[in-house]
């Protein structure tokens, strides 16, 4: 017996119903707001992944030589990928470059509830502005994809690294020092980030405003305690993008937020991420914000922002929230009475797909009672009975498989009672 890779997943025909069916309501929603899709490959150069994050990222990734000694690397995510086409192929197309993507991730995470090692991502590239209103309805999308897709219960937050970076000048903290409290920041751990910055010998009162602005989601407590002209024009734009989300995208339940971070180094100005607090640790359904890659990789500079949703999260959630998912149905189940009916039985059937109907016949010969059986064990909704007395009259019996009824009805009408 073989045994599936850590952190891997099989999924069984009714999971990928769920999956297919949320994976639908994403699309849509993305193609409502001008999205277009794209796809990019599931292994990339190692490099393409490096170039920004160093080699400290290889501990963290899927990496291997191929035959040719190219060193390779399963995507750990799409932005680096779609990027990497945008520089490549598609800086000439008119902008804004709105682009979503749904597509598998490899991560050499440590596994656990919510935590794999292949997950599936369904995220978007907005490149050539960052306007408050394109980002403002670019973080709408991503709500309006989770509150489409059915999740109750979530919690955006809204940060801003800009923010940040300019209050780690005004204390004059180094680099290391900054890399130093990221982690206790990503953590909520305020009281380290307290006895580090006193330990770097920041003054008790401005050890707390930073502390303070970390843990408040009052942008006038924030206006207030900030200096420098970054970050006040930073703020003004934050307090723009909140404002068109309220007003314009009726999205009222944000929280500021100066800790976040995000894992990923590439991030600059405006982030957020959205939970759901109901799957505990591994609650972050979203996450994304304004980037910088696209002079690295060779381009013209140009804005870009864009978010990823966790896709396995996303159905956790859902399957928490007892979310009704639709039930897989069958419109007919086809079935001969006799051995002689066979051939009738698989026009009848295979014209009926050609229409477009959801058939399936019994291929098992196995009688009239056994055959009903298992077209309900499949939820079907009607099953057609095809029998040498029925034909003799061109007709067939056609059972609501709810109901149990049953009439005599003519071959040529099949299609119209059964659509
Ligand atoms: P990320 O926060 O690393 O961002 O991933 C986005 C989402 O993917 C997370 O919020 C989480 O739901 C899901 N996720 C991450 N790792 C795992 C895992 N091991 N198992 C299951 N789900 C996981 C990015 O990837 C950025 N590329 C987002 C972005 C796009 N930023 C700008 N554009």
């Amino acid at each position: 017996m073989f045994k599936i890779p850590r952190g891997t997943r099989d999924f069984t025909s009714e999971e990928m119903q769920k999956r297919r069916y949320i994976e639908e309501v994403m699309q849509k929603t993305f193609e409502t707001f001008g999205y277009k899709e794209v796809q990019t490959p599931t292994f990339e150069t190692l490099e393409l992944f490096t170039a920004k994050s160093g080699d400290a990222i290889i501990e963290e990734l899927y990496s291997f030589t191929d035959k040719g000694g190219r060193d390779l690397a399963l995507r750990p995510e799409l932005t680096a990928p779609v990027i990497r086409f945008y520089v490549d192929k598609l800086q000439m197309e008119p902008k804004p470059l709105k682009l979503y993507y749904f597509g598998n991730c490899y991560r050499y995470d440590r596994p656990q509830k919510g935590r794999y090692r292949e997950f599936k991502q369904a995220g978007c590239e907005i490149i050539g502005t960052d306007t408050a209103e394109a980002n403002a309805e670019l973080i709408a999308m991503a709500y309006k994809i989770l509150e489409n897709a059915g999740v109750k219960n979530l919690v955006l937050n809204i940060g801003n690294l800009n923010i940040l970076s300019s209050l780690f000048s005004q204390f004059k903290l180094t680099k290391d020092q900054q890399k130093y409290l990221i982690p206790q920041i990503d953590k909520s751990m305020f009281e380290d980030v307290f006895d580090a910055l006193r330990d770097f010998d920041i003054k008790k009162e401005d050890a707390s405003i930073l502390t303070e602005i970390l843990q408040t989601s009052d942008i006038k407590k924030i206006e207030n305690l900030v200096m420098g002209d970054v970050a006040k024009k930073e703020l003004e734009e934050l307090n723009k993008i909140l404002s068109f989300l309220d007003k314009s995208f009726g999205i009222k339940n944000y929280q500021i937020k100066m800790s976040i971070v995000r894992g990923l180094d590439y991030y600059k100005g405006v982030v957020f991420e959205i939970e759901a607090p109901s799957l505990g640790a591994e609650k972050q359904l979203c996450g994304g914000g304004t980037y910088e890659l696209i002079k690295l990789f060779g381009g013209k500079e140009t804005p870009t922002t864009g978010f990823a949703i966790g896709f396995d999260r996303t159905i956790l959630a859902l399957e928490l929230e007892k979310y009704e998912f639709p039930n897989p149905t069958l419109d007919v189940f086809v079935i001969p009475v006799t051995e002689e009916m066979i051939e009738k039985s698989l026009k009848i059937t295979q014209n009926l797909r050609e229409k477009g109907v959801k058939v399936d016949i019994d291929l098992l010969r196995r009688g009239m009672s056994k055959s009903l059986k298992y077209a309900s064990s499949i939820n079907a909704k009607k099953a057609i009975i095809i029998g040498p007395k029925e034909l003799e009259q061109d007709s067939v019996t056609i059972r609501d498989m709810e109901t149990g009824k049953q009439d005599l009805k003519k071959i040529k009408d099949i299609e119209k009672i059964i659509k």
